[in-house]
Order: structure tokens, then C-alpha cells, then sequence
């Protein structure tokens, strides 16, 4: 399909080309009756489509570098309102975004399943009041229910994503491009949650 659009487009740029190239011919032998030889078109409508093959092949590539996002994660997601566990519930889990959502007394925490350790994934194993709410399957670093980490190597917390709520709807947004670092638990971490 790409080969027979490319031919299309090659003929049509030539004998546009052809057409322009004979035009101004013909303006710059000062007489516009001269038409041009069949040499001088095949030559304009031959470089026409070189030209046109170039420029393609040129977008083609230029395709093939330009960074291709995959799934959802980086960018902004929203999670309704129906969704935002209670307080102190077991995490919704946001797979593409790589994040869950807790929902401890200070407000929301999005936690990014990413294990600051060697990056597994590191899964809920429950329950919300245990030092080990999470735990990585591989290395055995646990985290309680805000990120903490309560043992293991792991060097840090779980880090979280910012978060935003939507007053009116009680719509969360989770800025899955935007993670923070931490060395500790703090409120001012948790985004207020009433709705
Ligand atoms: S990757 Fe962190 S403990 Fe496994």
C-alpha cells in the first residue's frame, strides 16, 4: 500500500515539477508559446520523483526516531471517584500507570510499584495495617501501607506520584510522570481526600 501511494505521489510531484521546470523554461527564453521538448519533460518528471521518493524515505525515518510512547504510563491519569478506596481499604491497583492508590488517614498516595532497590515490581501482599503491606517477591525488601520500608535493602521508601483531586467530581488525577524521592514519611505527602 505504502509502495503504490509513494509511485502515486512520485508522478504527481513530477509532473507538477515538470509543469514548473517547462513553465519557467519557457518565462526565461522570454516566450511563453515555447513548449517543452519531451526530454526536458521526462528529465523534470524523473527528478520529480527522485525528489519525492527522497523526501519520503526522509519522513520515514524521521517516523521510525520520533519517540513512541507505550501504554499510559508518563502522562496523566484520572481514576473516578467510585474507584478511591476508603480509608485504611487494601490499594487500587493502576497496572498501566504503575502506581496503586492508598488511601491512608492524611489522604491519598499514589506509590509507585517500582521497588527503589533494583526496580522490581513490587507487589500488595496485604493487609493495611501490616509492616509488610508490600513486599518484593525477589529481594524481600517490605514497605507498610504509606511506603515505608520496614526491612529489607531496599535504600528508600517506595516513591509516590503526585496527585490531584477533582473537588466537584471527587476525580483523582495521578501525574504518572511526575515521581517523587523521599527519605521519610510526611503528611504534606498525601493529597486530602473527602469526597
Ligand atoms: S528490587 Fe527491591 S527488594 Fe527486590
Amino acid at each position: 500500500m505504502f509502495m503504490i501511494l509513494r509511485t502515486m505521489f512520485g508522478l504527481v510531484v513530477g509532473w507538477i515539477a515538470s509543469a514548473l521546470f517547462g513553465l519557467l523554461g519557457r518565462h526565461s527564453q522570454g516566450s511563453l508559446a515555447v513548449r517543452p521538448d519531451r526530454r526536458q519533460f521526462l528529465r523534470n518528471a524523473a527528478l520529480g520523483a527522485v525528489g519525492s521518493v527522497l523526501a519520503l524515505t526522509g519522513a520515514g525515518f524521521g517516523l521510525l526516531l520520533w519517540p513512541n510512547k507505550t501504554g499510559a504510563f508518563g502522562s496523566e491519569l484520572t481514576v473516578r471517584a467510585e474507584d478511591v478506596p476508603p480509608v485504611g481499604a487494601p490499594p487500587l491497583r493502576n497496572i498501566q500507570g504503575k502506581f496503586f492508590l492508598v488511601h491512608a488517614d492524611d489522604g491519598l498516595l499514589a506509590l509507585y510499584t517500582k521497588c527503589p532497590h533494583l526496580g522490581c515490581t513490587v507487589p500488595w501482599v496485604g493487609p493495611p495495617d501490616s509492616p509488610q503491606a508490600f513486599q518484593c517477591p525477589c529481594h524481600g525488601s517490605m514497605y507498610d501501607y504509606v511506603g515505608l520500608r520496614t526491612g529489607g535493602p531496599a535504600p528508600r521508601p517506595m516513591d509516590y506520584m503526585t496527585v490531584r483531586v477533582d473537588e466537584a467530581t471527587g476525580n483523582v488525577t495521578v501525574d504518572t510522570g511526575d515521581i517523587n524521592e523521599r527519605l521519610d514519611y510526611s503528611p504534606e505527602q498525601a493529597t486530602p481526600y473527602s469526597a
